[in-house]
């Protein structure tokens, strides 16, 4: 049977829709760009590289056809800044907005940076887009909002209170996404995102996510430090989940589907010490040994200790369809890790 996201991808290329990524030079927001690129989409992107890379865009232009590659219009602009945002606004039908300062130490070191970015960028955003009359603008929000509600899966009406700076930004863009809706008409989707992995996730630098890290410490033969006693568990999701969650959101004409938020993930619970396993495994074809340990250390401050998701409303309202587990994924990804990091 088609799912609705086959359904989606196969209409799309027949009639090109002019989208907007904010942090488009990311993680996420690249792999948004090579889906919609190949699609044949129109794209626009907005990134002042703070934490996203040349090296992204550059590979994506290796991975897409010339005359799919003519089809993006880079901005070199900042979200804080009200009148980037308008200029990347112009003319678009979906807006898919990325940019913010990740990770929850750089927030807990940072506080005021994180939230001009993820706060004040985020009200430029949804300013502009509004005032540009776009189809649709969708976010991203994150599964820290889930805060100290020890309930799980995480079902998206049951929150807690925020364990960091960063979880409190997501929040809050969840709040105005509520209030443009309810004062402006101005319908807007959220989208909760669980620990995001894949292709194009920066592995370097004190605030790298756990997959990039880990997998780049192995390949060098480096040590791997767990924080805590491993037993701490995550709902990874592959980025081909999130992307594809994007575009449904972007495009659902539901009308009960918008003005939302959405987990985004994979519904499995792993801890960290399982996923150690995983990563070893797969890179014993780079050369990592089969014996290598972990070393624990203390838990790190702000971190909830479980999560998992449901993914239930996702799957009902937007017909989400994950297509790759943990494993999955990681099967996927790794190669990818090696190659960068020199060892293919
Ligand atoms: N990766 C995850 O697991 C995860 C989980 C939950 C939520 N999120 C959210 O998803 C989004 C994308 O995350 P990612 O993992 O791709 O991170 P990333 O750091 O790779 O991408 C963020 C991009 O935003 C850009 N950016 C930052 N500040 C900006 C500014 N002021 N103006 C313009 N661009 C700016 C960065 O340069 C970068 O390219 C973020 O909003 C993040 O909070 C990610």
């Amino acid at each position: 049977m088609t799912t609705t996201y086959e359904s989606i991808c196969s209409t799309l290329p027949k009639s090109p829709k002019c989208w907007l990524i904010t942090g488009v030079a990311g993680f996420i927001g690249s792999n948004l760009l090579e889906t919609l690129l190949r699609l044949d989409q129109q794209v626009v992107g907005l990134d002042n590289f703070a934490t996203g890379h040349q090296r992204n865009l550059d590979e994506v232009q290796s991975l897409v056809s010339p005359q799919q590659w003519a089809r993006f219009q880079f901005i070199n602009g900042d979200i804080r800044k009200l009148e980037d945002c308008r200029k990347a606004c112009t003319g678009i039908d979906y807006v898919l907005h990325q940019a913010a300062l990740g990770s929850v130490p750089r927030s807990l070191d940072d506080p005021i940076t994180s939230n001009s970015t993820n706060i004040d960028g985020f009200l430029n955003m949804l300013v502009a887009a509004r005032d540009a009359q776009v189809k649709s603008f969708t976010y991203a929000a994150s599964s820290s909002t889930y805060g100290d509600h020890p309930g799980l899966p995480k079902v998206e009406d049951r929150i807690g209170k925020p364990l960091s700076p960063y979880a409190v930004t997501k929040y809050v863009n969840e709040l105005y996404s509520d209030v443009f809706a309810r004062n402006y008409n101005f319908q807007s989707i959220g989208l909760r995102y669980f620990n995001v992995f894949g292709r194009r996730q920066d592995p370097d630098g004190q605030y790298a996510a756990v997959i990039p890290k880990w997998a780049s410490a192995l390949i060098k033969g480096e040590q791997v430090y767990i924080n805590g006693d491993g037993e701490t568990s995550r709902d990874f999701c592959y980025v081909a989940n999130a992307v594809q969650a994007n575009i449904l959101a972007a495009t659902t004409t539901n009308p009960e589907a918008k003005n939302q938020v959405y987990n985004v993930a994979a519904g499995d619970q792993t801890s960290l010490n399982i996923l150690f396993e995983l990563l070893r495994e797969n890179l014993q074809d780079y050369g990592v040994p089969s014996i290598s340990k972990p070393l624990y250390r203390d838990f790190r401050s702000g971190d909830v200790r479980h999560s998992q998701a449901s993914i239930t409303k996702a799957q009902y309202l937007l017909g989400y369809a994950h297509t790759h587990r943990l494993a999955d994924g990681i099967k996927d990804a790794m190669p990818w890790y090696a190659a960068m990091l020199g060892k293919f």
